[in-house]
């Protein structure tokens, strides 16, 4: 999406106070694309609420805006998407720009690939880099004409008036963007689309599609449908984004005398390795008032400090917590002892090289990590102040802004803006939470 100017730099300053207070985190960002896909394609009207006002979202509402779908914002964080039925897609006068977002893009490639019409889907210098081949093969075998970019990257031209075939998939990585691909894809196609996954994955797809009344039949690995049906326009309720929650779940953990109430968060278990981690960790998290809305299930976090202490991240738990890598080095890195991430290599291929980013971060505030092809190992203790980069990568940017708190000094990031795709005012709740994060001057005005 648009770059400012200048780049956005923050300051994260070490903080002598707990964090302390109530707070509620935007909403979750999985789900808002979801919502607006299958509203955008059901008959009827459909009202979202707790929509993630971000750059990655909206952008996706801008597609379908282009696409010949009416979406209206009665108020923030509202939609109300004027669906237009299966087939009631218009072509696009011009490129679809996903922003930031490989949701947005994986997911709209299965979905574009069985409209009657030709689309170009292309994206910021971030998602130019992300593997698209994952999602481009099994749709070819499903019929898809779908043209990239040299070495399989967007922008991705997407051929209309394919007529799809039913699959049964085995994926060879775990990955919810590519089932989901497959599942819309599968909407339009003939007889039945099976994806089978190596480990389950998040299945808000799977849920919502019931939920607009799409007979589809999964379990934990694997999602079945068959073409030709109706999604019926409904309500949506988005539960607050538990991987937004986890900057806050980690700040509380680490600063000393903190206690932080997190409302309503998502608590999907294929979302919430994070709390598995942070408890072997020695983490003092409680969850009160567990309850389901929306079809999800949410609770309210109470999380107080406790000393963290090292270690072996267990394999299974990666694609349970798969985005919050980022903090977890931090938390790691605060932490006594030896941490240690294996079998985490899709980390490579995320908004950045999230493995290279954080090592080579928190390597310049003076922590001992090594990295490795699918993680790093990193003794935890002290974290010092300085300078890092972020690459533009919302969730390395937020991260370092919580290791700040817990710094000997300072903590410097170069490029914050991108923070907005997934966290729109994450500076003003983090500083109304007790952190101590200010845009910072660029380095030669210093
Ligand atoms: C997402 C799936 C995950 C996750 C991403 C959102 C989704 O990606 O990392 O932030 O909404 O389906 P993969 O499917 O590539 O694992």
């Amino acid at each position: 999406m648009s770059a400012p100017a200048a780049p956005l730099r923050w300051r994260s300053t070490p903080v002598a106070m707990p964090l302390a207070g109530e707070i509620e985190v935007p909403g979750d960002k999985s789900i808002s694309h979801r919502a607006i896909m299958l509203a955008a394609l059901a008959e009827g009207s459909s009202q979202v609420d707790g929509f993630l006002e971000g750059e990655d979202t909206r952008a996706t509402a801008a597609i379908f805006g282009q696409l010949g779908v009416r979406i209206d914002t009665p108020s923030a964080s509202r939609r109300i998407v004027h669906g237009v039925g299966l087939h009631g897609l218009r072509a696009p006068a011009s490129v679809l720009d996903c922003g930031n977002a490989g949701t947005g893009m994986r997911l709209l490639a299965g979905l574009l690939a069985a409209q009657a019409f030709d689309s170009t889907l292309t994206g910021d210098a971030s998602l130019q880099r992300r593997p698209m081949r994952r999602v481009i093969e099994p749709l070819a075998r499903m019929g898809a004409r779908i043209e990239a970019a040299a070495g399989d990257l967007p922008p991705l031209r997407v051929r209309g008036g394919a007529t799809l075939q039913g699959i049964d998939y085995a994926l060879p990585v775990a990955s919810a963007q590519v089932k989901s691909a497959l599942l819309l894809a599968g909407l339009y196609a003939r007889g039945e689309t099976c994806v089978r996954e190596p480990h389950p994955t998040r299945d808000y797809s799977e849920r919502m599609l019931a939920a607009f009344g799409w007979p589809i039949r999964f379990a934990p690995g694997r999602a079945q449908l068959t073409g030709g049906h109706r999604l019926r326009g409904c309500a949506v309720q988005v539960p607050a984004d538990f991987s937004s929650a986890a900057f806050f779940i980690v700040a509380a953990s680490l600063v000393p005398g903190s206690r932080l109430l997190l409302r309503a968060v998502g608590l999907n278990a294929r979302r919430t390795g994070l709390l598995t981690a942070l408890r072997l960790m020695g983490a003092d998290i409680r969850e009160h008032a567990p309850r389901e809305q929306g079809g999800e299930r949410v609770a309210d976090l109470e999380v107080r400090h406790a000393p963290l202490h090292g270690i072996d991240v267990p394999v299974e738990l990666v694609p349970d917590m798969i985005d919050e890598f980022p903090i977890l080095f931090v938390a790691a890195a605060a932490a006594r002892g030896t941490t240690r991430i294996r079998g985490a290599a899709e980390l490579r291929v995320k908004e950045s090289d999230r493995i290279a980013l954080m090592a080579q971060g928190l390597a310049r505030l003076g922590v001992d990590v090594a990295e490795c092809a699918d993680g790093a190992t990193i003794e935890g203790g002290r974290i010092g102040g300085g300078s890092v980069a972020s690459a533009t990568d919302h969730r390395i940017a937020m991260s370092f802004a919580v290791a700040g708190l817990v710094a000997a000094a300072a903590v410097e990031i170069d490029d914050c803006t991108h923070v907005a795709t997934s966290f729109p005012g994450f500076l003003a709740l983090a500083n109304s939470a007790g952190f101590a994060l200010q845009q910072a001057p660029a380095p030669d005005a210093d």
